[in-house]
């Protein structure tokens, strides 16, 4: 019998090939999935099978991640707390996914992921397996085993694996095309500023040389990008590019103090360039193509949405019916959005559309001008009515 174990070519994933091999006597099957984490997935694969893998496999998954799972946070607005653009939450119920379809593939017993027992990662990986195949086993070796860092090099060494542990980066981080997430090391003092090292795609806005600011265009079809500058480009180029463009700018450093699912609080550092340029051009092209309800209505939709990818809930309900009512708010969120990149700023500075509910006859203090001025005085008189009614009964005590 096997086991499918979701591999990244880590300390713990690779100590994990043997672990569960002794501890549960079952191949493993190694499986790297491509979420846009800029590794060498060759390397990572044949790593794998040195270790002791049965078999190692590598999926490509940036397109699956961006149409499936990326542009629809996108076009929902979802931000964890306000901040949190959500990168590695969206990844884990399509890796779960995908651990799922190959073990169906290969016929395994079990399914393995290289999370703790402290995290939002491993619930929203069990809670999507269980979900998608009950019957599968879920080993999570580093929550099962007692094994601290140092154990885990001995261990490694003791077993010949060729893995090189440089103890130069103290933190653990996740990637993928929507972000980086950076946590440990002197980032879970909060008092303590974020040391340079801890960025990998951002530059500091602070020590850039003086920089030229620089325009995109960014269109959207429905609320998803689909050009920059008149360029069409498939998705994950476009979120690629975009990272590497206002990631030089110094934009996207995001520090949170975040609510876990598991009732702890943490210290996150997110490196997010093209989310939040994408969110802030999204949002924009909103303003000009929903009505002020619904883009009232849709904030309370936006919050619930992100709430629920960041615990581990995709594969609900609750999800299909929020996705849905996004999806309609989108039919008419189609035009360009002109942004300014400059020292840790994007700023919108234009924005159009076919279908833009902007009226420049009813806007406009020039001549031209079509609003009904007189009907403004009806209009505040109604609205204030039941204000000056009830200020009449029972309030003019207090505020008068
Ligand atoms: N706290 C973030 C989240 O829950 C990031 C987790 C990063 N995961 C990791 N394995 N380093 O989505
Ligand atoms: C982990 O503990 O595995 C990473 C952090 C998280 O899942 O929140």
């Amino acid at each position: 019998p096997s086991v499918v174990l979701a591999y990244s070519g880590g300390l713990d994933t690779s100590v994990a090939i043997r672990w569960i091999k002794e501890k549960y006597d079952l191949d493993v099957i190694a499986v790297t999935i491509d979420v846009g984490n800029e590794r060498n997935m060759q390397e990572i694969a044949d790593r794998a099978t040195q270790i002791g893998a049965i078999k190692s496999m590598i999926v490509d998954g940036r397109e699956d991640f961006v149409r499936y799972f990326v542009w629809p946070a996108l076009q929902a607005g979802a931000i964890y707390e306000g901040q949190y653009p959500l990168a590695t939450a969206l990844a884990r119920p399509l890796i779960a996914r995908l651990l799922v379809e190959v073990a169906r593939q290969e016929g395994a017993v079990a399914v393995a992921h290289g999370c703790t027992g402290k995290g939002n990662d491993q619930v929203r990986f069990d809670v999507s397996i269980n979900t998608l195949a009950p019957d599968l086993k879920i080993i999570a070796p580093v929550r099962e085993w007692s094994m601290t860092r140092d154990n885990e090099i001995a261990y490694a060494a003791e077993h010949n694996m060729p893995i090189k542990v440089s103890n130069a980066s103290p933190y653990s981080v996740d990637q993928n095309l929507w972000g980086r997430s950076i946590e440990c090391g002197i980032l879970e003092d909060p008092w303590a500023e974020p040391p340079a090292d801890v960025f990998a795609w951002t530059s500091d806005p602070d020590t850039m040389d003086a920089l030229e600011p620089k325009y995109y265009e960014i269109s959207f079809q429905n609320g998803i990008p689909v050009a920059l500058n008149g360029e069409e480009m498939p998705g994950y180029v476009l979120i690629e590019t975009l990272n590497s463009e206002a990631g030089k700018y110094g934009i996207g450093r995001i520090d949170h103090i975040e609510n876990r699912l598991v009732g702890i609080k943490s210290r996150e550092i997110y490196e997010a360039p093209a989310a939040v340029v994408l969110h802030t051009a999204h949002s924009a092209l909103e303003s000009l193509t929903l009505s002020r309800e619904q883009i009232r209505f849709k904030e309370t939709i936006a919050s619930e949405y992100a709430r629920l990818i960041y615990n581990g809930q995709w594969y609900s309900a609750l999800h299909q019916d929020l996705a849905a009512y996004v999806q309609s708010t989108q039919r008419f969120v189609s035009g360009t959005v002109r942004v300014k990149l400059s020292r840790g700023r994007c700023q919108i500075v234009g924005r159009k559309s076919d279908h833009s509910l902007y009226d420049h006859g009813l806007a406009t203090y020039d001549s031209g001008d079509q609003f009904d001025h007189n009907a403004a005085l009806g209009f505040i008189k109604l609205w204030a009515l039941p204000l000056s009614t009830q200020a009449q009964a029972q309030l003019l005590p207090s505020i008068g």
